[in-house]
């Protein structure tokens, strides 16, 4: 049905220009909470200006344009300057990086249901988003967080998430931004890949068809995923191929075809596993995807950049080649070319 007053040639060129061949997207968007628990791990000062000084970091990191499509980023870091004193909107569009922006205010519990989680920020959420796109940002991003424990998730939990994400979905598209739908089914846990398996086909079946409902237009949004694995608590172990296999077998079963690309989260997996799983489904499916297929990695692309900068001027060149090195590694993967030990 078209019955909207966005311009939808517009949302197309942008999912599409996320999706160009051979990058993928950094989440930068960690919220002030998540990003000091990060800080703390590796010793740095949790403040705003530490805060600041690390995304600078990343963003003017040499050639990450040549990996990196677009960058999703956190609200403090866009009413923040760069070194230099731009914006770091304008540092990113120079460097050829599409901005964006995480929309959603974060997870409660949600109420009567213990273990659950509901995302908040649908309240302003219009205002919030013209605001965002007159600054220059081009998608948005929100988080809805999934977790497999002992007779969860509830069908109410996922009916819950999925019309808030689908609310969202018509907010963004409204205001001109891409949406990027995260359904993520968390990796904590003691389950197996066909618990992941049969949680994210429940999540993913309930999230197209509040999208339809919602009069979401597929073409202009954006899936990003957990891929389907076993919990990190988990007796099982499973090989890239057991991995590679289920998420494209579950991602196959429920996005329908008009969607334009699907990045996934790394969602605690490390760094050298996350970028095997993207390059095996490449490998072994690369021609029969029919959307385009990469990342949208936090922990996995920055995590060894931050043990090496430590909060230190005289580390920052080596963080950001290792930084460059992730986002190279990633790049690769997503075209089936990966190797590891990568030059
Ligand atoms: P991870 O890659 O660390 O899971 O983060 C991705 C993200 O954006 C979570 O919302």
């Amino acid at each position: 049905m078209d019955n909207k007053n966005f311009n939808k040639e517009s949302l197309v060129n942008i999912a599409n220009s996320l999706m160009v061949a051979g990058k993928g997207l950094i989440a930068m968007d960690e919220s002030n909470p998540t990003c000091n628990k990060r800080f703390a791990q590796f010793g740095i000062p949790q403040t705003a200006e530490l805060r600041r000084q690390y995304r600078d970091l990343i963003v003017t990191t040499p050639d990450l344009g040549k990996y990196i499509s677009g960058a999703i980023l956190y609200d403090e870091t866009v009413r923040q300057r760069t070194n230099d004193g731009s914006s770091f909107i304008d540092k990113m569009v120079n460097a050829g990086i599409i901005p964006g922006i995480k929309a959603d205010m974060g997870t409660v519990d949600l109420a009567g249901f213990p273990g659950e989680k509901i995302t908040e920020g649908l309240d302003g959420l219009r205002d919030r988003l013209n605001e965002y796109a007159g600054l220059g940002l081009r998608f948005a991003k929100w988080r809805a967080v999934i977790t497999i424990g002992n007779g969860i998730p509830t069908d109410t939990c996922i009916a819950a998430n999925m019309q808030t994400l689908a609310q969202y979905a018509a907010f963004c598209q409204e205001a001109g931004m891409v949406p990027i739908v995260e359904p993520e089914v968390l990796m904590d846990g003691t389950h197996s890949i066909s618990q992941c398996f049969e949680v994210t086909e429940r999540v993913l079946t309930h999230l197209f068809n509040k999208l339809y409902k919602q009069r979401i237009d597929l073409e202009g949004i954006l899936l990003k995923p957990n891929m389907v694995l076993a919990g990190v608590d988990s007796t099982e172990k499973n090989s890239v191929m057991d991995v590679a296999d289920a998420t494209v077998k579950c991602l196959l079963r429920c996005v329908p075809a008009e969607v334009p690309g699907i990045a996934f989260l790394s969602g605690g997996q490390s760094t050298e596993l996350a970028t095997e799983h993207l390059n095996a489904m490449h490998v072994k499916y690369g021609q029969r995807l029919p959307w385009a297929l990469t990342f949208s990695f936090s922990r996995a692309l920055q995590l060894p950049a931050l043990e090496i900068w430590k909060g230190k001027d005289e580390n920052r060149l080596a963080a950001q080649q290792a930084l460059l090195y992730r986002a190279k590694c990633n790049s690769a993967a997503r075209m089936g070319e990966y190797k590891e030990g990568l030059a």
